[in-house]
């Protein structure tokens, strides 16, 4: 990979699989994040923050996301720190020692405790708010009211959780945006308690552990779901780090769809016992409505994958449980069938196979894509031994697309083998282009146009005299610079492109015309490559290699309406240069058009 900055550029190029683009574009690849979430990342790095239009106006700034993200991560230093504690983290880090997370572990994740007592956080908050009151960044009460982490009490703030360890819940750039509390005292209820949903954090969005997961996830193209944070913390401890954990909730679509990015396929694991019917559900919907695989894992004898790995040979028997999951659509038919059986006479049977259909139906069939569709059915036909076709018709809500006026299918132009001539023609057109690209601003030269002498790059040429529709494409975009007579790097014609290709393109092409010019200067480079590229415009017609635009006549016409029209100069240069040079006959297939 080669990430090029000399000369005012800021690109990278990977060899390997063909990624290119800026420091926005390599951060979507690699880390498969959405543009607004590279953008997020990338600010936080170097310190900018990200407003959108509508976050502009007044607004309280003790309750700005800054302010509340600074919040939340002094509170978690602080919870961090009285587990350390000689006293106030003793039963905190018993409960761990128990349960055998080790001290790499709790610093991986950043555990803590809410010590007992009323207001450990509370008098913690009221110094730092002294401390600051002078400085520009002040600590403001309210952000950590918004966050839920303290509230007023009768004598005072008093703190939102107390006695409970401390799980931070991290966005996936490693922010604590939440935190998950479970109790310390077998009598307190709930067992787990969460951070209130606030501007930073969405329970059904987030899921555990996955800034740790993330690189593993992408990496195996796999990602483990479990229910709980320990489960999560014990899998990662014992190297099984492509787990995260929702949060008390079944997997939702949201999560599905960011988990979707990195990988191919989720494993939601879940003890028998509880989970049940309803996350079977989910996982079957995030199946029909989101393009991965999902798989049901069920560990053995009830265990959660926490209470398994205590157990001697725990890792082992969690993997194997991974191995023999099952595909969410199959496991649901499976059980139906199960249900089935113990169903007497053939209206009994047809009434459940109809109840499975309508579920099916509820659970999203029917938007699901129709390549996915067939998939499904022909999976069900499988399970179930009743025909695709009977399916379809019987499933209440899958409706058969009707297929009116179907365009048809344009033709596949097969592209004749090229002479030496032509090989020869397009290695002028990228060597070209390679010039430019190597050193953009020292294309602003005039160079030999044939009969009309010296001419501006950007009207010595024209798109059309580009026999690679990429090189033309690319010749577009940087004719507009060009003209513009700004100067600009290979970073910005990258961003002017759609095509992940093109970008990669651009890459190649500085890449190529860079290592010419190590011997060469680059306008003479330039100049050079022009020169041998004109060579082949002039005979065209001759070899009837361009694809000849308009006859004479009507060239001749329009120019001159061109003119008349006061249209810039660059294009009726340009334009006159795509008329044929030769006066001699028109070439035939111009008559065609
Ligand atoms: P479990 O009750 O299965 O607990 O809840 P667990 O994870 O095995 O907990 P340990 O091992 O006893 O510590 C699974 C998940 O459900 C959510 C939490 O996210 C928890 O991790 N939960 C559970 C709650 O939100 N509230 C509760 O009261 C209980
Ligand atoms: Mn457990």
């Amino acid at each position: 990979m080669a990430v090029v900055t000399h000369k005012g550029n800021a690109f990278y190029n990977c060899f390997a699989c063909g990624a290119a683009g800026n420091a926005i574009d390599f951060v979507m690849n690699f880390h498969k994040m959405e543009f607004r979430e590279a953008l997020k990342y990338l600010g936080q790095r170097c310190g900018i923050e990200l407003r959108s239009m509508r976050d502009e106006g007044p607004k309280d700034p003790a309750t700005s996301k800054e302010s509340l993200r600074k919040a939340m991560a002094s509170a978690a230093k602080f919870y961090q720190r009285c587990l350390q504690e000689e006293k106030l983290g003793a039963t905190a880090r018993a409960h761990l020692d128990e349960r055998m997370l080790n001290a790499q572990t709790r610093d991986d994740f950043q555990l803590g405790v809410a010590p007992e007592g009323w207001d450990h956080l509370a008098r913690h908050i009221e110094k730092l708010i002294q401390h600051s009151a002078n400085s520009a960044d002040k600590v403001a009460r309210e952000s950590f009211e918004a966050l839920g982490l303290i509230r007023s009490g009768q004598r005072g703030p008093i703190d939102g959780f107390r006695n409970r360890l401390l799980f931070p819940i991290h966005d996936e750039l490693g922010n604590v945006i939440a935190f998950g509390a479970r109790r310390l005292d077998p009598n307190d209820e709930p067992k787990y308690l969460n951070s209130p949903d606030s501007p930073l954090f969405s329970k059904g969005r987030t899921l555990y552990a996955l800034h740790r997961a993330r690189r593993s996830i992408i990496d195996s193209k796999h990602a483990i779901v479990v229910e709980g944070y320990v489960d999560a913390v014990a899998l990662h401890q014992a190297g099984v780090t492509n787990v995260i954990a929702t949060l008390g909730t079944a997997l939702t679509k949201d999560h599905a769809k960011a988990l979707q990015r990195m990988a191919e396929r989720i494993t939601v694991v879940f003890d028998p016992d509880n989970a049940g019917e309803r996350a079977a559900d989910r996982a079957v919907e995030t199946f029909l409505s989101v393009p991965v695989d999902v798989r049901i894992a069920t560990l053995p004898d009830g265990l959660d994958a926490d209470e398994l790995l205590q157990r001697p040979n725990g890792l082992n028997d969690f993997n194997a449980a991974l191995e023999a999951g099952e595909e969410a659509l199959s496991w649901m038919v499976r059980r139906f069938k199960a249900n089935l059986e113990s169903v007497e006479g053939m209206s009994g049977k047809q009434q459940r196979l109809q109840e499975l259909l309508r579920k099916l139906g509820e659970l999203g069939f029917r938007g699901v894509e129709p390549i996915r569709k067939s998939f499904v059915l022909t999976a069900l036909s499988k399970l179930t031994g009743v025909p695709v076709r009977t399916l379809e018709q019987s499933m209440p809500q899958a409706r058969v697309e009707l297929k009116i006026n179907e365009p048809t299918p344009a033709p596949v132009v097969q592209e004749p083998a090229k002479s030496p001539r032509q090989k020869a023609r397009r290695m002028a057109e990228e060597n070209l282009l390679a010039a430019i690209m190597a050193d953009p601003n020292s294309a602003q030269v005039r160079v030999a146009a044939g009969k009309d002498g010296l001419l501006p790059i950007s009207e010595a040429f024209s798109p059309e005299h580009f026999q690679r529709t990429d090189l033309r494409q690319i010749w577009s975009l940087l004719v507009m610079r060009l003209e513009s007579g700004n100067s600009f790097h290979v970073q910005d014609v990258q961003a002017e492109c759609q095509e992940p290709s093109l970008k990669a393109l651009c890459g190649e092409l500085f890449h190529i015309g860079s290592q010419r010019n190590e011997h060469i200067d680059p306008s003479e480079a330039v100049r050079n490559a022009a020169a041998d590229f004109d060579k082949f415009l002039h005979d065209a017609i001759a070899t009837s290699d361009t694809p000849t635009v308009m006859n004479p006549m009507d060239a001749n016409a329009r120019l001159e309406q061109l003119r008349q029209g006061g249209h810039n100069p660059a294009a009726i240069a340009r334009f006159k240069r795509n008329i044929p040079r030769t006066e001699t006959a028109t070439p035939t297939s111009a008559d065609h058009f």
